[in-house]
C-alpha cells in the first residue's frame, strides 16, 4: 500500500517547509508541455441513448449555452480597490478586528497600505488561479473526448469542452480589463493537471477533474457568488456555475458506473489518487505567492495562515461538494474506509451527507430569462 511520501512526496501532511519546497519557478516559459500516456479510442457502438443519464445531461447542455461576448455586462465599471473595501465590509473586518487578529504575526506591523495592497494581490491570485483551472478543465476534458469508450460520453464531453472555452475567455477578459496583474499558475496545481493528464487511465481524468479539481471549483465559485458585492463578477460566477454543476454530475454519474466494474485494488488506487488531489487542493490555498510578492517570511506567514478558525472554515467548506460525491460513488467506505480516515484528518468529513451533485445541476441551470435570445433559438 502506498505511504504518503509516495503520495504527495511528504509524511506529514501540514510540513510546512514541504508545502513551500513546491513552488512556481520564475521565468517559466509562455508554453507548458505534458505528455499524455492514454491511448485514444474509438467506438463503433454508435447507439445514442444507451446510458440515459448522460444522454439527458449532453441534451440538457445543448440548450444551457451562453455566449461570454454578449450575455454579461461587461460594461460594468470596477474599482479593484474599491471591491476590496467592500469584501472587507461583507466579511465584516474593520481596522480594530484586523489589529487584534494579526496581533504577535508577521503581520502586526502593516498599516492599510500593506493591507490594501495584499487584498488586491488576493484578487488577482485567485481569478488567475480560476482562470488557469478552467484551462486545465479544457484541456482534460478534450482528453475525456478522446479517452473514453462510450458515445454518449465522448459526446456530452464535447459540450463541454465548449463550455470550458467559455470560462477560460470569460475569467481572462475580467483579470484583463477589471483587475489589474496575473499571478502564473500554482505549483500545487500544477502538480495535480499534469497528474491528471498524463495518467493512462480515462476514468482517473475524471475522477481528478470532474470530481476533485470542479468539485472544488463549484463551492469556490458559489461562495464568491454569494459574497462578493460586484455586478459583474457576481453575474460571471452564476453563469459559470450553471455550466459546473453539469460537469460535477458528467463525472458522477459516469464514474457511478464504471467503479461497479473495478476490483476492490482498483478502488483503493482511486482513493489514493483522490486524497491526492485534496491535499494539492488544500496546500494551494495557503496563496504562498502572494505572501512572497508581499515580503513576507513566508514560512511564518504561511504558520499564521494555517492557523486562523475563519481561514480554516473557509477552506474546508470548499471540500463541501467533493466529499459527498465521492460517498456517492463509494469512495470513502470502500475496502477498510481508507478515504474517510484521510479526509477526516484533512477535517472535511462533516460534508459527507450534503446533497451530492448527481441531479443537483437542474437546480442551478439558468433560466429562459438568463439565456439571451440567440442563445436559446
Ligand atoms: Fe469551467
Ligand atoms: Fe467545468
Amino acid at each position: 500500500m502506498s505511504t504518503n511520501e509516495d503520495l504527495i512526496g511528504r509524511a506529514d501532511l501540514h510540513d510546512i517547509e514541504a508545502i513551500l519546497a513546491i513552488a512556481t519557478e520564475e521565468g517559466e516559459s509562455n508554453l507548458r508541455a505534458v505528455r499524455d500516456h492514454a491511448p485514444a479510442i474509438f467506438t463503433w457502438d454508435y447507439e445514442k441513448g444507451a446510458r440515459p443519464a448522460l444522454n439527458k445531461l449532453y441534451e440538457k447542455a445543448k440548450h444551457s449555452q451562453w455566449n461570454g461576448e454578449t450575455d454579461l455586462p461587461w460594461d460594468t465599471a470596477v474599482d479593484p480597490m474599491q471591491l476590496v473595501e467592500l469584501q472587507r465590509q461583507a466579511f465584516g473586518m474593520t481596522p480594530e478586528t484586523r489589529a487584534a487578529k494579526v496581533a504577535g504575526t508577521p503581520f502586526a506591523k502593516w498599516g492599510d497600505k500593506e493591507f490594501d495592497q495584499m487584498g488586491l494581490e488576493s484578487n488577482n491570485w485567485m481569478l488567475s488561479q480560476f482562470m488557469h483551472g478552467e484551462q486545465g478543465a479544457l484541456i482534460c476534458t478534450a482528453k475525456i473526448v478522446e479517452t473514453v469508450p462510450w458515445i454518449d460520453a465522448k459526446y456530452y464531453a464535447a459540450t463541454q469542452v465548449m463550455d470550458e472555452a467559455r470560462h477560460v475567455e470569460v475569467f481572462a477578459r475580467y483579470l484583463d480589463t477589471k483587475l489589474d496583474g496575473h499571478y502564473p499558475l500554482n505549483a500545487h496545481l500544477g502538480l495535480l493537471l499534469d497528474d491528471i493528464i498524463a495518467d493512462s487511465r480515462w476514468d482517473m481524468t475524471y475522477l481528478g477533474m470532474q470530481i476533485m479539481v470542479e468539485g472544488l471549483a463549484l463551492a469556490a465559485f458559489g461562495l464568491m457568488h454569494m459574497t462578493t458585492p460586484e455586478p459583474l463578477l457576481k453575474q460571471l460566477l452564476r453563469y459559470v456555475m450553471s455550466d459546473e454543476a453539469r460537469h460535477v454530475a458528467f463525472g458522477v454519474l459516469t464514474l457511478k458506473e464504471y467503479y461497479q466494474e473495478l476490483s476492490l485494488a482498483e478502488i483503493r488506487e482511486r482513493q489514493e489518487f483522490a486524497f491526492e488531489a485534496a491535499v494539492r487542493m488544500r496546500d494551494r490555498l495557503l496563496q504562498q505567492e502572494v505572501l512572497a510578492r508581499m515580503g513576507l517570511d513566508v514560512k511564518e506567514a504561511v504558520k499564521f495562515v494555517m492557523e486562523d478558525e475563519g481561514r480554516q472554515m473557509f477552506q474546508q467548506l470548499l471540500f463541501s461538494k467533493i466529499v459527498p460525491n465521492c460517498k456517492k460513488l463509494g469512495l470513502l467506505d470502500a475496502g477498510d474506509g481508507w478515504l474517510r480516515t484521510r479526509f477526516q484528518e484533512l477535517g472535511v468529513i462533516q460534508f459527507e451527507d450534503l446533497t451530492d451533485t448527481s441531479d443537483e445541476y437542474e437546480a442551478f441551470a439558468l433560466g429562459p430569462a438568463e439565456l439571451s435570445e440567440s442563445t436559446i433559438s
